[in-house]
């Protein structure tokens, strides 16, 4: 053996010609039949398969999530395999709607064990399979086009004879064939054994067979793929006799993408897994595939309306892990951590708030991340990368604090000098601390120790409001006394004239409060933004029970930050 060196060693995929596609000008407008191989092409990939009571878990959230076709393993393989069968049979746990499917290569001994693996089940799909690409019919079976049809031509001849007691006494059996390697296999060839095929099985327009396609490793750009099955379906003879089966692998990371353009190609039904298990690179994943269609108005037909319990029990039956970023299910994948991104996806749900919209119209979220039951966490998460938006974010999604929006950028800066300083991210109650130690408990030069106000509103906008109260100083507590037209205006007149560490010098440029809830406590927060004498902007936070010691605390909270 002497290797070409480099890529040169690869036999580069040899694209099929095809004369006016039409598959690229089709859109996806429904759901395909779905086929669940967890249980099979994903269980044989496991370090360690899972055992009887982890694939019947397994199963019946595949039945939950909605899937009514599913492969349940390879019982003629070996006696775990056949049990497990046997268990789900017997034990009452396939419901009514749903199909079983289980596979087995076509070979005599084998398709005997299968029959008995199934009896008395009552919907079923017998699905068998050979190699035929030009790969493995040179290095695996050293055998021409003639004889590999013969393995499935006889196979199919045995499976439909055994199958017709079955059916008499009540069995709705039903046929799959893969050419396994379909990819692999001169498309004239893979027409001529898959019709054949459907010869020997006595396929009819009401009685399909499931021609099941396989890129059992994936080797082409999935519009070549797509070339292939249009080419493919167009040459089938009696085509509406099958039904058009997908089983995508994803050696190439475009299982997906072969998935979808193969549906424009005419594919009507698609074998996957949940997460994107199986063997190598995995099967095409099911998960993503299903939440693609829901998010161009498609209903899959599928139910992940709670991934994260999805997630949990393949974790735990499969004792993989789903990565953080993996399509809709990744625990990172509905956190944005640039402060770009925060800025216009808060943005994004202040419009959805105020515009009153039905559609879901939220930048770099293209998922409401509600529909797979993850509105609870925090969307946004903070690091060094982040801007002025994302904390102002934060303490609004997890803490009902909405900051105004001008005050952004003076908090922004105190949390991105928190996590230049840490260097790593900074976690809700952590961003909450910063608040807290900021405004919330900034040093109390200044303090309200006890206040009353009279008013006297009068006809149209006119109002007088005299404050009378106490403030402490350094230590001391001084009588304080103002009049004005508000509440505010009143307060920083008696500022004003304390008779020690009078205040002055300070413009009031705006104010913004709301109620803030936890448990039955309703509390008031009142924002208030001063100009102090310097000319610096600075902003001040309280929260009371009484909505007008909140804004006179913020006022003293913005001067006793100013003077800091
Ligand atoms: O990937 C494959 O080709 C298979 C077949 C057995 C369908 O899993
Ligand atoms: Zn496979």
């Amino acid at each position: 053996m002497k290797l070409r060196p480099g890529p040169e060693k690869y036999v580069p995929f040899a694209p099929q010609p095809i004369e006016c596609r039409t598959w690229p000008d089709n859109t996806v407008t429904k759901a395909p039949v779905w086929c669940s191989v967890d249980l099979r092409d994903g269980n044989q990939a496991l370090i360690d398969p899972m055992d009887l009571q982890e694939k019947l878990e397994y199963f019946h959230t595949l039945v939950d999530i909605g899937v009514k076709e599913i492969e349940i393993g390879f019982p003629s393989a070996s006696e775990t395999e056949y049990e497990i069968c046997r268990e789900l049979i017997e034990g009452g746990h396939i419901p009514e709607d749903v199909t079983i499917q289980v596979l087995v290569q076509a070979r005599e001994h084998l398709i005997r064990k299968t029959f008995q693996a199934i009896e008395g089940a009552k919907n079923v799909i017998l699905h068998f399979y050979n190699s035929t690409s030009t790969l493995q019919r040179k290095v695996v079976f050293q055998m021409d086009r003639a004889g590999i049809t013969k393995i499935a031509t006889d196979a199919a001849d045995l499976i439909y004879e055994m199958a017709q007691p079955a059916i008499a006494r009540g069995m709705a059996l039903r046929y799959e064939y893969s050419p396994e390697s379909f990819m692999g296999t001169e498309m004239d060839y893979a027409v001529e054994i898959c019709a054949a095929v459907l010869d020997h099985l006595h396929a009819t327009a009401e009685d399909k067979v499931i021609l099941n396609l396989p890129t059992t490793v994936e080797n082409c750009m999935p519009n070549q793929f797509a070339d292939m099955l249009e080419y493919f379906i167009r040459k089938l003879p009696g085509r509406e006799r099958a039904i058009i089966s997908l089983h995508p692998h994803n050696d190439r990371g475009t299982g997906v993408a072969t998935t979808e353009m193969g549906l424009l190609a005419g594919a009507e039904r698609v074998e996957a897994t949940l997460f994107g298990n199986g063997e190598r690179t995995g099967n095409v994943d099911m998960v993503t595939l299903a939440m693609n269609m829901w998010t161009q108005g498609v209903d899959p037909k599928l139910d992940f309306h709670d991934i994260n319990k999805v997630r949990d029990m393949y974790e735990r039956c499969t004792k993989m892990r789903v990565g953080e970023r993996q399509p809709y299910a990744g625990e990172l994948v509905f956190t944005a951590f640039s402060g770009s991104h925060q800025d216009a996806i808060n943005k994004g749900v202040h419009y959805m708030n105020e515009s009153g919209t039905d559609m879901w119209e939220v930048p770099y979220l293209p998922i409401d991340p509600a529909d797979v039951g993850r509105q609870y966490e925090p969307i946004i998460r903070i690091n060094s990368q982040s801007g002025k938006g994302g904390a102002a974010f934060v303490m609004m999604q997890s803490f009902g604090y909405d900051m105004p929006k001008a005050m952004h950028a003076e908090f922004g800066a105190v949390v991105q000098k928190e996590s230049d300083r840490v260097g790593t991210e900074l976690k809700p109650e952590q961003i909450f601390a910063l608040f807290d130690h900021e405004y919330l408990s900034a040093p109390k030069t200044y303090q309200l120790e006890r206040h009353s106000f009279q008013e006297d509103a009068r006809h149209g906008d006119a109002s007088w409001v005299a404050f009378d109260g106490e403030v402490g100083y350094k230590g001391k507590v001084m009588d304080a006394h103002g009049e004005g037209n508000g509440p505010i205006d009143a307060f920083f007149n008696a500022l004003h004239d304390l008779p020690e560490g009078h205040i002055e010098g300070y413009h009031f440029v705006d104010y913004k409060e709301h109620a803030i809830a936890s448990g039955s406590d309703t509390q008031a927060v009142c924002y208030i933004h001063l100009r102090d004498p310097k000319g610096r902007d600075v902003f001040g936070v309280g929260k009371s029970h009484n909505i007008n010691r909140a804004s006179l605390r913020a006022i003293l909270c913005a001067i006793n930050r100013s003077l800091m």
